[in-house]
């Protein structure tokens, strides 16, 4: 990540943190604060989620997205959306209403539209920055490497329900339908009663290693938050790149990555201080 970039990542983090913060100080609950989180993320341009997002190989913009709450296990997800501002609140609607749970392209799109949410044009998501880079495919990497991905949140709320939920526009380039790890329970996505974990970086490799079901249960097994990342990423670092933040049920948090550089945010209560920061690899 080139340094001229970091504020802007830790401005965006530390905003969705905030929302976060203040949904579960209203009493609002875990799967409202992760929202009101990510919400902040999808519209910040700066982020591979929502407006901003990477174009697929036709020049589109297609939305991955899901929410899982641990108590009960439930998720709502939905994958290949194009004219969804904010899908993370239509997962959340899915999550309260539907008897289904993974909605795809046009399903979605109908169940959105009947539940109020507005149909927008997909140029609507298109910003310039992406539009070049989409025009140059051929350009070397770096020249238009930008280190934004998959945004997520997870959340432990004064009820002990921990949610996770994620957002993006997925990889440069990718085939229209593709969908990646992020709406995929267990892979990009887990919560559970001891647990939630939201992942980020590039979908294949996260979808094979099932990383975020892999951090889980080495969590349940060693009771340490952040020997659970560290080993979830140790067996993705065998297949490719990416991260995850992680909260456990007593509050404990973890972020690890193999990338170069991963931004995020935590609240931490007890001290009522935001800790921002652009980590590096341990
Ligand atoms: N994690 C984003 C993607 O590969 O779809």
């Amino acid at each position: 990540m080139p340094k001229k970039l970091e504020a802007a990542h830790l401005k965006g983090v530390c905003e969705a943190c905030k929302a976060g913060r203040d949904a579960l100080l209203d009493g609002n609950g875990s799967v409202n604060a992760i929202a009101d989180a990510l919400v902040i993320l999808e519209d910040d341009e700066t982020f591979d989620a929502g407006v901003g997002s990477f174009l697929n190989s036709v020049g589109d913009v297609e939305l991955d997205a899901g929410i899982m709450t641990g108590d009960s296990g439930d998720f709502a997800c939905c994958g290949a959306v194009s004219r969804l501002r904010n899908p993370i609140l239509a997962c959340k609607k899915l999550l309260e209403i539907a008897p289904n749970r993974l909605l795809v392209c046009e399903g979605m799109h109908k169940f959105a539209e009947e539940n109020g949410f507005e149909l927008i044009d997909n140029d609507e998501l298109k910003i310039s920055r992406e539009i070049e880079r989409y025009k140059n495919k051929s350009a070397p990497v770096e020249k238009y490497f930008l280190p934004s991905d998959t945004v997520g949140a997870v959340a432990l709320d004064e009820y002990g329900q921990i949610a996770a939920a994620n957002t993006t526009g997925g990889t440069p380039g990718k085939l229209p339908g593709r969908v990646g790890d992020s709406p995929i329970v267990g892979c990009g996505i887990y919560a559970g009663p001891n647990a939630g974990i939201a992942a980020t970086g590039y979908g294949e490799p996260i979808i094979k290693t099932v990383l975020c079901k892999c951090v889980y249960d080495e969590y349940s097994k060693c009771k340490d938050i952040d020997l659970a990342t560290n080993h979830g990423i140790g067996i993705l670092s065998l297949y490719g790149w990416g991260g995850v933040i992680a909260l456990d049920k007593e509050g404990n948090s973890a972020a690890r990555h193999n990338t170069t550089k991963m931004p995020f945010a935590r609240w931490d209560e007890k001290n009522n201080k935001i800790e921002k920061k652009i980590s590096n690899p341990l």
